[in-house]
């Protein structure tokens, strides 16, 4: 391992990161999902879906808010989070993503994006937290569990012609 716990800092994004959230964004759902899901089918949905103009709008959205690691001195975003209101449930906080590039995991950085979110739903008034995970993704669903979410059911997930099952967890959070 050759980035110590001190050459990072946690964020809110900004204005001007959408290029870099893009490029982040794209590289770990590469990074992720290869294992499962075919090459067409991500390089499709990750140009399409986790573009700049997608980040450029999220970050003009002040009912959503995005967080990033970034390495210290250079600058450069090797993680984030992005957590917005559920489109389902008005009083639950969807965390959206929360992804890091694999050279920089197990250093602190998901439990600090995570400590993020969770501020700012408890912030935001919302009961619980909610997320969509692969279900074969067990580092991630290990994650989760050692936060306090539990599977409250499946659903499906497209890219391109291709459906995967994701598991829906749920987390209560404190009434403040
Ligand atoms: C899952 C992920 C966000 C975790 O982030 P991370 O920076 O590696 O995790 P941290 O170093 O902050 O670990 C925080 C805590 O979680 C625990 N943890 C980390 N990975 C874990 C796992 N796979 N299973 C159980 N616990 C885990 C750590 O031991 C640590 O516990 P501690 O505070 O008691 O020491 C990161 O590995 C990742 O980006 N994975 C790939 C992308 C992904 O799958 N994202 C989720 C898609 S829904």
């Amino acid at each position: 391992m050759w980035c110590s716990v001190s050459d990072y800092i946690v964020r809110e994004c900004v204005a001007g990161d959408e290029v870099a959230l893009s490029l982040v964004a794209q590289a770990t759902i590469l990074e992720t999902y290869a294992r499962w899901v075919r090459g067409a089918n991500l390089y499709r949905y990750v140009t399409e879906e986790l573009g700049e103009e997608l980040f450029r709008t999220c970050l003009e959205d002040r009912a959503m808010r995005l967080w990033a690691a970034e390495v210290v001195p250079t600058g450069c975003i090797v993680g984030y989070a992005h957590a917005l209101r559920d489109t389902t449930d008005p009083l639950a906080m969807e965390l959206k993503r929360l992804y890091i590039l694999h050279n920089f995991r197990s250093l602190g950085i998901g439990k600090r994006l995570m400590d993020e979110s969770v501020s700012f739903a408890c912030a935001n008034a919302s009961q619980s937290m909610v997320l969509r995970v692969h279900y074969r993704n067990e580092a991630a669903i290990g994650f989760y569990l050692g936060y306090g979410f539990q599977t409250i059911g499946e659903e499906t997930f497209a890219a391109g012609d291709e459906t995967s099952r994701v598991l829906v967890m749920r987390r209560d959070l404190p009434v403040l």
